[in-house]
């Protein structure tokens, strides 16, 4: 029957108890063999259990206070100190242009080195930073990717001298995502709102980011964390306005009635509010005109052209509606909660590497084409990756070498063109 995985390798490769993972075989979710006491889950079986399932972590769960008072923030960027002095120095170029560069080092001062350069000219900003966890990621062969060992107040400093330092890169019209989790959120938010203005906060985003959670501690299971989002300057900042496509319940509950060629459809009045005296609207259109107080709302030639198109629907009693199809819907307002579940640790090149499409929609609504993108916690390198699909210009950094060479190697195999430079001390 091929390779098998039993209950500890499972839970290890998930990282979830063995109770979980018991469950998922008590609830038929994950299909195994049982053979006397053990049990062995086939390959396939559970590679169909991982496309069915997006999988969390379960959270090592450790709450320390934070230090709340002022956050004891151990410098201030504004300051401007520094004891050492560095330089960037480039060491692959596969291009000419100025941006589409990857810095490999501390992003703190490369973000300095940069500024002359990028200085009010970042449109959007992604940033999925550590969450003061203090756990170490790696992959699953053990290699480490990054640590996450600064905690509470030592954390939120981390954090508070770069978003100084990335407010000062955004352009009048530039915005930040900025992706944390439940634990240090609420503190990073008040963080935030110091550093950009409590008035240029726009939402905090609760991402779904795992299937629920079966656990067994006293607890709601936590499947989601948060995104907070603030413009450079509020009602300024770029906004495609992207819309969502309707979901099939949508369908079925506005579009009720079924075409036979275009599908599902709905009526709406010809008419509207407000009655015009003299105007063509107020006229009579195939003897009637509109009712009381109300007028026609295309020109009288439109609605004969509808009609002739077989998009006026005749009631038996006579009375007019047009036909709107659900295929012609232009989507739903994005709200405030999004689904976008990351894959399983076996199913990335990068230890909390994000969700593609939730990058992907972040890029389509808050920049343009040629609109400068900058990630200074990138990772495996996805926000670029977005960002180049949608011909956008980008900046990576991170001062992991598992990430240096994960870009890298995704970025050769997408036949993605970045320069590569390095963050050293100078003498
Ligand atoms: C949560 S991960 C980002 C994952 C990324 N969003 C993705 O989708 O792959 C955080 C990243 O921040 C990087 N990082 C932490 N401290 C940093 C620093 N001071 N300068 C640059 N990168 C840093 C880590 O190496 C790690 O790759």
């Amino acid at each position: 029957m091929g390779k098998f995985y039993t209950i500890d390798d499972v839970s290890e490769i998930l990282s979830v108890t063995r109770q979980t993972v018991s469950k998922y075989i008590k609830e038929e979710k994950m299909n195994a063999v049982k053979l006397g006491k053990s049990y062995r889950i086939y390959e396939p079986d559970f590679v169909e259990f991982i496309n069915d399932h997006s999988i969390c972590a379960e959270d090592v769960v450790e709450y320390k206070a934070v230090d709340y008072n002022g956050f004891g923030f151990l410098n201030d960027i504004r300051n401007g100190t520094s004891a050492k002095n560095y330089k960037l120095k480039p060491f692959e170029i596969n291009h000419e242009e100025s941006f589409n560069t990857f810095f490999w080092g501390d992003n703190l001062h490369i973000l300095k080195q940069l500024m002359p350069k990028i200085r009010g000219k970042v449109d959007l900003i992604y940033i999925d930073p550590p969450f003061g966890t203090g756990q170490i990621f790696s992959d699953l062969d053990n290699n480490e990717a990054y640590d996450d060992t600064l905690v509470n107040s030592e954390f939120l400093s981390f954090l508070r001298d770069r978003l100084y330092l990335l407010k000062e890169c955004l352009s009048k019209e530039g915005s930040i995502y900025l992706h944390i989790d439940k634990k240090i959120g609420h503190y990073v938010k008040v963080v935030m709102d110091e550093v950009f203005g409590y008035k240029n906060f726009i939402n905090d985003i609760t991402r779904i980011k795992c299937n629920p959670k079966n656990f067994s501690r006293k607890a709601y299971g936590n499947f989601s964390d948060m995104i907070l989002f603030y413009a450079k300057n509020r009602d300024k900042q770029i906004w495609n306005d992207i819309k969502e496509p309707l979901s099939e319940d949508d369908i079925d509950r506005l579009f009720k009635k079924k075409h036979k060629k275009y599908g599902p459809y709905t009526t709406h009045p010809i008419h509207a509010p407000g009655e015009t005296d003299d105007g063509d609207t107020g006229k009579e259109w195939k003897g009637m005109k509109p009712p009381k107080g109300r007028h026609w709302r295309y020109s009288r030639k439109e609605l004969t052209r509808l009609d002739d198109a077989g998009l006026i629907e005749w009631s038996t009693t006579g009375n007019p509606r047009k036909i709107v199809f659900a295929k012609d819907h232009d989507g739903k307002k994005v709200q405030d909660v999004w689904e976008f579940k990351d894959k399983g640790k076996s199913y990335v090149d990068y230890p909390t590497q994000k969700n593609q499409d939730l990058l992907e929609r972040i890029i389509l609504n808050s920049s343009q084409k040629d609109s400068l993108v900058l990630d200074c916690f990138a990772g495996s390198g996805s926000t670029l990756i977005a960002a180049n699909k949608h011909k956008r210009k980008w900046i990576g950094m991170d001062n992991s070498e598992y990430s240096l060479k994960t870009v890298r190697n995704i970025f050769h195999d997408q036949g993605i063109k970045s320069n590569y430079v390095k963050l050293v001390e100078s003498e």
